[in-house]
């Protein structure tokens, strides 16, 4: 069985419209372990919508394998899907309309009134303090670098030469910022809440 809590391989996403044909994902690859936070940034039209609708579980890829926790969801029937969804997934949409699937992520519901950055920040605590696997798109590349590795879409592929973000921590230890006192990890360089050089 693999190791990795998402495990991509080899998928495209073939469209058609008006006859033609658009690979909005080809020969994709990505392998995430459990509690990694993934940013991925990508030019409009990259396949970002494309592949989190499928490491979502809410679209099949054309071909290509996707497991998720160990389940071969390219195998699986639509109708056994939503079940995959509701016990597996959490979804924060960029207006954060939230769906709260999961009960750890409910602290990230209570943050509505809060800023993108913020929920960001969030989201990298859910990472080290919980080991939720989160994956972000996004345009803003502060918010990316908050990430544990930050990865770049282009033509539905992912470009070689990912990044390493500022989340850098396997473990959360009790350690404060020594500026703003909010809870840090020893391993971060940056603060995430008010942005201090650590390191
Ligand atoms: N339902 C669809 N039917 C036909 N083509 C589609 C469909 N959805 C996406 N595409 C095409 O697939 C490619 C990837 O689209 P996708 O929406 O995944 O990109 P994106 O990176 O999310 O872009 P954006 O930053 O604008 O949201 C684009 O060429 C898009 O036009
Ligand atoms: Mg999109």
């Amino acid at each position: 069985m693999s190791n990795y809590i998402l495990d991509a391989k080899d998928l495209t996403k073939t469209y058609e419209e008006n006859e033609k044909k658009i690979a909005a994902l080809s020969q994709f690859n990505l392998q995430v372990a459990k509690g990694k936070f993934v940013s991925i940034m990508g030019p409009s039209g990259s396949g970002k919508t494309t592949l989190l609708n499928i490491l979502g579980c809410l679209d099949k890829p054309t071909s290509g394998q996707f497991m998720l926790d160990g389940l071969d969801i390219t195998k699986m029937k639509e109708e056994e899907l939503p079940k995959i969804r509701a016990e597996k997934v959490g979804f924060i949409f960029q207006k954060f309309n939230l769906i709260p699937t999961l009960t750890a992520l409910e602290n990230v519901a209570r943050a509505r009134a809060k800023t993108g950055l913020e929920i960001v920040k969030l989201l990298g605590k859910l990472s080290f303090e919980e080991q939720r696997t989160i994956i972000l798109v996004t345009h803003d590349k502060k918010m990316a670098s908050l990430s544990h590795q930050m990865m770049f879409l282009k033509d539905g592929k992912l470009l070689k030469g990912e990044k390493k973000g500022t989340l850098e921590t396997e473990h959360m230890d009790e350690f404060t910022c020594p500026k703003c006192g909010g809870d840090i990890s020893p391993d971060f360089v940056l603060c995430p809440y008010c942005g201090t050089k650590l390191k």
